[in-house]
């Protein structure tokens, strides 16, 4: 393992992670201590429009993955409509390589909590729900504990801090289907229903929760919101980019000496994030690696200085969606890796379009046959003509992710492909294998 340079330690910016190495940090004494609910008092007497202003200036956008400005979605709920609003936290993460919701929610839930009730003040929400990943049991179990530490202490139920402003929070677990991270599945799931994604527009901002406006954000997006209450927009700005604004937790997994999470500024690249993290593991060199977890196109050991904002890895071909830094060696094989993602968005595709339910079955299969040695280069041609007809076509994003790989591997690393059909990469997979996809 090597050690960072001075100049790219500095690059490191804890904001939402500054506390997670505090012992007990998930304890309401310890939050107080360390500045935790100072922001909600300093929310509670300004004005809800002022908020929703102060996270437009401050230019948060969702870290979910799909980078949305959070003021312009807070903006759309319809004010003075006379229905009820709801707040609903997607911690549902589950994109493979994703890991900073979790430790987020397990080492600093409060945080979280007081995002929560901030945002609902601001959108006049007053009921609110966090809606978390059925697997996560130990996060969630922080979570109610943060919950009923907050309560305890007037922060949530009614009028809270006398200010005159009630909500209730409920967390609640859902059952461990990735389509339920997708905002709508899991708002048909909240509501009782088999999770599956509603057809949009009109969106949650209008028609979300019960059919009232709801405003859907991730976990780090609304644990961002008391920083900023306390920080300030300009504080906020003066982290990241122009157009990416603040700092993000980069959780970085596979081939390097120190996996973990890291909270940088938006626009690191990844020759700094894996220096950070202590370089590359002995013997391995980058080959591939996803930006934003398995939905996101592949890039490669090309792409090391391109910035890890929104915009920057869209210019490398490719999308930042959750951050989820996946590393890849050239002891690793990229038509392996593909194969099994699409085994992953096989199993959770919901079922409910076509393109998806039928594309997806049909790329593992030819997958077993390629990694089988039985493959044929019309393989190669009939892969991406199947891709074409589910990027685009399907109902929901998860879709189109299943593809990413499947077109970024071929486009980078077709040679694999070939070493595989023309015998000189040994079967992978065995002839039993091939069939039961
Ligand atoms: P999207 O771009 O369609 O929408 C983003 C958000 O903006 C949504 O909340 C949507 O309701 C809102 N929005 C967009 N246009 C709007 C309008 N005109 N009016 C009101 N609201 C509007 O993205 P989507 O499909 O919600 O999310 C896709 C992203 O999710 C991908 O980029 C992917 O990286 C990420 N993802 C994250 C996972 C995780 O575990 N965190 C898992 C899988 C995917
Ligand atoms: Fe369901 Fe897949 Fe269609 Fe989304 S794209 S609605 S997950 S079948």
């Amino acid at each position: 393992m090597t050690s960072p340079r001075p100049e790219t330690l500095a690059k490191l910016t804890p904001v939402l992670t500054k506390r997670w190495l505090s012992p007990d940090a998930w304890r309401i004494g310890t939050y107080e201590r360390l500045d935790g609910y100072a922001a909600l008092r300093k929310a509670l007497k300004a004005h809800p429009d002022d908020l929703i202003q102060l996270v437009k200036d401050s230019g948060l956008r969702g870290r979910g993955g799909a980078g949305f400005p959070t003021g312009l979605k807070w903006g759309f709920i319809p004010q003075g409509d006379g229905k009820p609003h709801y707040l609903v936290v997607n911690a549902d993460e589950g994109e493979p390589g994703t890991c900073k919701d979790l430790p987020l929610m397990t080492h600093d839930p409060h945080s979280l909590v007081e995002g929560v009730i901030i945002a609902s003040y601001a959108i006049r929400a007053n009921r609110a729900y966090i809606y978390i990943r059925g697997e996560a049991v130990h996060a969630a179990r922080r979570l109610r504990n943060a919950v009923q530490e907050a309560y305890a202490k007037g922060y949530l139920g009614k009028n809270i801090l006398r200010s005159g402003f009630d909500l209730d929070l409920v967390v609640h677990s859902g059952a461990g289907a990735y389509i339920c991270g997708e905002e709508t599945a899991l708002l048909d799931s909240l509501e009782g229903f088999r999770g599956q994604p509603r057809l949009r527009p009109p969106f949650p901002a209008t028609h979300g929760l019960y059919a009232s406006p709801t405003v859907v954000n991730n976990v780090g997006t609304i644990a961002s919101v008391p920083y900023i209450v306390a920080g300030g927009a300009a504080w906020w700005k003066s982290m990241g980019t122009e157009k990416s604004a603040g700092p993000m937790i980069y959780s970085l997994s596979g081939r390097i000496a120190n996996p973990g999470q890291f909270e940088c500024g938006l626009g690191i690249t990844l020759r700094e994030l894996i220096e950070l993290a202590g370089g590359m593991q002995p013997g391995h060199n980058l080959k591939f690696w996803t930006p934003g977890g398995s939905s996101t196109p592949l890039l490669t050991a090309e792409h090391l200085d391109v910035p890890m904002d929104f915009e920057g890895v869209a210019v490398a071909g490719s999308i930042l969606g959750t951050t989820a830094t996946q590393i890849f060696s050239d002891q690793d094989c990229p038509v392996y890796a593909t194969y099994r993602w699409l085994e992953f968005y096989h199993h959770e595709s919901c079922g409910k379009c076509t393109p998806c339910r039928e594309g997806n079955y049909w790329m593992v299969r030819v997958y077993r046959r390629i990694l089988a040695g039985q493959g044929t280069h019309e393989d190669l041609d009939t892969l991406l003509d199947t891709c074409d007809n589910v990027l685009g076509r399907s109902f929901c994003g998860l879709g189109d992710g299943a593809t990413s790989s499947v077109t970024s591997s071929l486009k980078y690393f077709k040679q694999d492909y070939l070493d595989y059909i023309e015998g000189r990469t040994a079967p992978r997979l065995s002839d039993k294998q091939l069939v039961g996809a």
